[in-house]
């Protein structure tokens, strides 16, 4: 035999532990193993020790720089390649059978095409290094609404980050049994190591990356990235694009939304849910911190990112975050705009691609008002405020344990999901989108979430600040046609007795010198508790052709002395600039095609006959 042949062999035969009772899980270990030749293989436990371990063989190998003790205890901070930095919209595929399933928003190929490929580029992916077998589960484990993958890696990077993010380890393969079904995902970075070849802090391949999706095989299959969604495989991938084709076969919704809870004085809770594009503000929405005036008002944290809602035995939607962990934007978090994700990131993170301090801890744009003297930046060059660059890259991100918030809510783990009451949709807009509008009913409410516009951002790789028809924040993360899933959300609204009220929100209209209308983040609460109101019956507003809005004397003003000519300019409706929104709107049905659904095109023209009273 040849090396590759014993290799292939040795990684074949090396067995799982004894707790593993699953022959088709071992099968298809087994099976990735003789494909891709790592050297060893590791089934993750998931326990504190292994996470311990992995992150101190990390730092031997210079790919995890250990943070000060100190300053920010238990942390890391890794620097990805420079070419490694985003999610990648343009290598990511949906392959279904059919093209007409994966829709004019996402990439296709035919299965088998792409099959072909990746048997060639999976071949010997792993050589020369550890191959990590990682059980999760998204959700409670055990709960109705969660989902188990396993995603085999050959990132250490991956496999702790796995850790953070979801429920990972021994539990998840003792609660699939023998027969359990699991999501098979596959990873690797792209970069095998040719005997004694050194490895680099962070190995990817900068030529060739495929993010690919299966939906009807329910696989997943991603190549070429160590990064984010990229390589994470529970988030975008399966929570996200494989979940949606779950969610419109079973009667139930994947979403890129936060879930946050509010309380009154009075005691009165309740829970929205609300989609924002990627790095649009939905970590600082669901942490929220009620301002000064609020006395007594109290904001708590499910989810951040993504929620799975499904209709519940009260006629209500009951939503979960199948999340375990934070993937935060780290640039412009502060104690100003986030005190809640700072405190959750005070230990026990892992930091990607932010600046290093000179007594060993990170920094990033905004943080601080006055940006430290020396650092060392995101891609290891010293920096100083004079150097003229980012010190932090702008999707530079922190992955830290949901239990750390201070802000979790009491029913964050809850199986069986909280409550709805709202949904919240919105974009980066310097302009159209008013601050605030409750949709008329369920079907302007998803003609609206159908229609939203965004500007691009540092989340994904390209340009940003364009804007962009991002329907419902899921134009990167529908795993089928966009035409078929407004369809799946108009069913929705009949699926159960009570649906949530549906709200636009813009937190980013721009006046004439460029500067935010509205100053945002805690102040968020008072266009928040607008909406509750309307749940609870008791919030007034006016007619709009948009829907209807708060007037200036609607919303709470405790505590500030906001003008309200500012709150004219936040709210105001251009008819020129609605003018333009339509054509969007227009355009971006045009490209939806025959899938679009007929009450949209209803929907189209009331708004547009109110607009042009
Ligand atoms: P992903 O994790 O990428 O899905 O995004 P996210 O929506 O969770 O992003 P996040 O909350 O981290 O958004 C970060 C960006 O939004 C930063 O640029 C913030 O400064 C900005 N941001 C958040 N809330 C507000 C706000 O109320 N007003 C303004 N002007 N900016 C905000
Ligand atoms: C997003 O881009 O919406 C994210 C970050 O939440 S990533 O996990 O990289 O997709
Ligand atoms: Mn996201």
């Amino acid at each position: 035999m040849n090396r590759m042949e014993t290799l292939a062999t040795l990684a074949a035969s090396v067995s799982a532990p004894a707790y593993v009772r699953h022959p088709r899980l071992m099968g298809w270990v087994r099976e990735i193993a003789a494909r891709t030749q790592p050297e060893r293989i590791v089934w993750c436990d998931g326990s504190r020790a292994e996470y311990d371990a992995l992150c101190d063989a990390m730092v031997a190998s210079g790919t995890l720089i250990r943070l000060s003790e100190e300053k920010r205890p238990g942390s890391f901070l890794a620097r990805s390649d420079a070419s490694d930095v985003a999610r990648v919209e343009d290598r990511t595929f949906i392959c279904s059978e059919r093209q007409d399933d994966a829709g004019p928003t996402n990439n296709w190929r035919a299965p088998a095409e792409m099959r072909a490929t990746l048997d060639r580029l999976f071949e010997g992916a792993m050589r020369g290094r550890t191959m990590y077998v990682v059980p999760f589960s998204m959700g409670p484990i055990g709960s109705p609404l969660a989902q188990v993958g396993v995603e085999i890696t050959d990132s250490p990077y991956v496999a702790v980050s796995m850790r953070i993010m979801t429920r990972m380890g021994r539990a998840v393969v003792e609660h699939l049994g023998s027969d359990g079904a699991f999501v098979p995902c596959v990873h690797s970075v792209g970069a095998p190591l040719a005997p004694g070849e050194r490895d680099v802090a962070w190995p990817s391949n900068s030529e060739h990356k495929y993010i690919v999706h299966y939906p009807e095989t329910r696989e997943i299959w991603s190549y070429g990235s160590g990064y984010g969604g990229n390589a994470l495989l529970g988030k975008k991938c399966l929570a996200l694009r494989i979940a949606s084709v779950m969610g419109r076969d079973e009667g139930w919704l994947a979403e890129h939304m936060l879930i946050l809870g509010v309380t009154s004085p009075a005691g009165d809770k309740r829970y929205v849910a609300a989609a924002f594009p990627s790095a649009c503000g939905k970590t600082n929405f669901a942490m929220l911190i009620p301002p000064a005036g609020f006395d007594g008002w109290k904001v708590t944290t499910v989810g951040d990112d993504i929620a799975w809602i499904k209709p519940g035995p009260d006629g209500r939607f009951r939503a979960i975050n199948p999340e375990a962990g934070y993937f935060g934007v780290a640039p412009g978090t502060s104690y100003d705009s986030n005190p809640n994700a700072m405190e959750t990131l005070k230990a026990n993170a892992i930091f990607t691609n932010v600046a290093l301090t000179d007594d060993g801890d990170v920094w990033w744009e905004g943080m601080t008002k006055e940006p430290p003297a020396h650092l060392i930046d995101w891609q290891g060059r010293d920096w100083t405020p004079e150097s003229g660059r980012k010190a932090a890259h702008p999707n530079a991100r922190f992955t830290a344990a949901a239990t750390q918030c201070p802000s979790i809510d009491p029913s964050w783990d809850d199986s069986a999901g909280v409550p709805i009451s709202a949904f919240i949709f919105g974009g980066r807009r310097s302009d159209t989108m008013p601050l605030v509008v409750e949709a008329p009913n369920w079907e302007a409410g998803v003609y609206m979430a159908a229609t939203m516009g965004s500007e691009t951002t540092a989340a994904m790789a390209g340009a940003t600040g364009e804007v962009r028809r991002d329907p419902f924040a899921m134009l990167p993360f529908c795993g089928y046609h966009v035409g078929d899933y407004f369809g799946h959300w108009l069913k929705m609204g009949t699926a159960v007795a009570h649906p949530p009220r549906i709200f636009g929100v813009n937190w980013f209209r721009k006046d004439a010198n460029g500067k935010f209308v509205w100053p945002g983040f805690g102040q968020n609460m008072r266009v928040l508790k607008w909406i509750v109101g309307r749940c609870a019956g008791d919030a007034k507003g006016h007619e709009t052709p948009l829907g209807v809005m708060p007037d200036f004397g609607d919303l709470d003003w405790s505590g500030t002395a906001f003008p309200p000519e500012r709150y004219a300019q936040a709210v105001a409706i251009d008819r020129d600039a609605w003018g333009r929104e339509l054509k969007a709107h227009d355009e971006l049905f045009a490209r939806v095609g025959p899938k679009q659904p007929p009450a949209l095109a209803s929907e189209r023209s009331r708004l547009g006959g109110r607009l042009s009273r």
